[in-house]
């Protein structure tokens, strides 16, 4: 399929359109040339990035994640296997064929993108099917994304007590000093040297880390000897990262379509690049939110993601708008809801709760699966026989139009963001369309989106406790 003839991302925010609680047509349009400057001085960051001459007001600036998409392809097609791309497919093959599981090892930026791919794009019970239907990948867990003691006691368990189970670690973090993965990794290290009978040159050939150029992780990487070490590239902020190796790595141990998942980015760059307001997602997209926000009060931005594979995705944008957003006194609350589950519990706020809320649908057209029909029964005493035939994907559209009319008749605008697919090439385009949104608002409200100086602080605080 040609680029141009594959499906794009569809932003719909004609449920907007309301007097008093919603959007004006002339407000929308108001703003129109304030975000072609906004986009302009994003495009423009990315030039003052590669001259490497960041100007003070403008550090830290980590926009290097805008064009990575083109130039880790470009690069493809040049250099085939010496290639990033060729490394990181080469790598994560031969982590699938040494290991039967891989834990992940990372936190915030540095897990939340891997996270997500997984849940939206890999069989829903990956760990539990056999080798042969994961078509050979490994089981992927998650860890050093908290300080859990009994959660990591237990993957340490489920990994260490099958005989001849074979398993191995991709560590990750930019600065190479984060606590939570440093004590994860010194952890699950001691346990994998102790899998591999003491041999550490077989414990090292299980160990991918991807760290910055220098930093704690990148010493013990070299002191480990591992044969795999990725390099960060720079200008890319951890949650700016899912499109760099740090996302990408473990995408391809887990068997995705890496090449999809870029070109899907490329496309939504093309888009932002060169459609006109009003035809372009991420502007379209950022007017809403602006506006509803700067106008309407809506200080808490929902993600309804219509389908369980979503929610990660949702929680990987929270951390997105959180951090890149929440400075100055500033930046609305992300909330990522699943739905239907969670029409049955915060729904009944959205509905009748404070008018602070802005709800954008997140929804998948396709399913990946045959339609599931509900059968007649000679037992009707739950009176479904009058849905005979109807399907799921037919219950989930009339469970979204009848919230969003439920929504809209109490004068509760909801705007719908659609992806064609459950695809590398659809969730490609949706994390680049909202990376660049997320930088476009920040530039227009005088927010800079990089950088995350907050986090610091509980960071030192808890350095302090654990050394006084
Ligand atoms: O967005 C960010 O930069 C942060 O969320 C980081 O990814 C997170 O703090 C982890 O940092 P590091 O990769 O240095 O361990």
């Amino acid at each position: 399929m040609s680029q141009s003839t594959r499906p794009l991302i569809q932003y719909d925010p004609s449920g907007m359109f309301q007097p008093e609680t919603g959007l004006s047509r002339e407000d929308v349009n108001w703003l129109g040339p304030r975000l072609e400057t906004a986009r302009r001085e994003v495009l423009d960051d990315l030039e003052l990035w590669k001259r490497a001459a960041v100007p003070k007001r403008k550090q830290p600036l980590d926009a290097g994640f805008i064009d990575l998409p083109e130039r880790l392809l470009d690069d493809y097609a040049l250099h085939k296997e010496q290639s990033e791309l060729g490394r990181i497919v080469d790598v994560a093959d031969r982590m699938a064929h040494r290991c039967d599981s891989v834990v992940s090892l990372g936190i915030g930026g540095s897990y939340m993108g891997a996270r997500a791919l997984f849940e939206a794009c890999c069989h829903p019970y990956h760990n539990e099917i056999d080798a042969e239907r994961r078509h050979g990948r490994p089981r992927i867990y998650f860890q050093g994304n908290n300080v859990d003691n009994d959660a990591t006691g237990a993957l340490l368990d489920l990994l260490t007590s099958r005989t001849g189970h074979r398993w191995g670690i991709v560590v990750i973090s930019k600065s190479g000093g984060t606590l939570e993965t440093a004590v994860a990794f010194r952890v699950f290290l001691d346990a994998l040297r102790r899998a591999c009978g003491n041999d550490m040159r077989e414990a090292a050939a299980r160990i991918v880390p991807i760290t910055g150029q220098e930093g704690r992780l990148r010493q013990l990487a070299q002191a480990l000897g591992c044969e795999d070490v990725f390099p960060i590239p720079d200008g890319v902020g951890g949650r700016f990262s899912i499109f760099c190796v740090v996302g990408l790595l473990p995408a391809a141990i887990m068997g995705l379509d890496i090449f999809k998942l870029l070109e899907g980015a490329a496309m939504a760059n093309e888009r932002f690049c060169n459609a006109p307001y009003g035809e372009n997602v991420v502007l379209d997209y950022v007017a809403v939110c602006h506006l509803m926000e700067a106008r309407r009060g809506a200080t808490t931005r929902v993600l309804s993601t219509w389908g369980e594979g979503l929610e990660a995705v949702g929680l990987w944008y929270d951390q997105l708008l959180a951090e890149s957003l929440g400075k100055d006194g500033q930046g609305a609350l992300p909330l990522t809801v699943v739905n239907t589950r969670d029409l049955h519990s915060r729904g009944q706020q959205h509905q009748e709760g404070r008018r602070d809320k802005l709800i954008t649908n997140l929804i998948v057209e396709q399913v990946k699966r045959p339609a599931i029909a509900i059968q007649s029964s000679n037992l009707n005493q739950d009176r479904l026989n009058d849905l005979e035939g109807k399907t799921y994907p037919q219950i989930l559209q009339a469970a979204i139009a009848g919230t969003n009319r439920a929504y809209n008749n109490d004068r509760r605008p909801t705007a719908d963001l659609r992806l064609s697919r459950r695809d590398e090439v659809s969730l490609g385009q949706l994390f680049q369309m909202l990376m660049l949104a997320t930088a476009v608002e920040g530039r227009l409200i005088g927010i800079n989106p990089y950088g995350q100086p907050g986090v610091e602080a509980y960071k030192k605080h808890m350095n302090d406790f654990l050394r006084e």
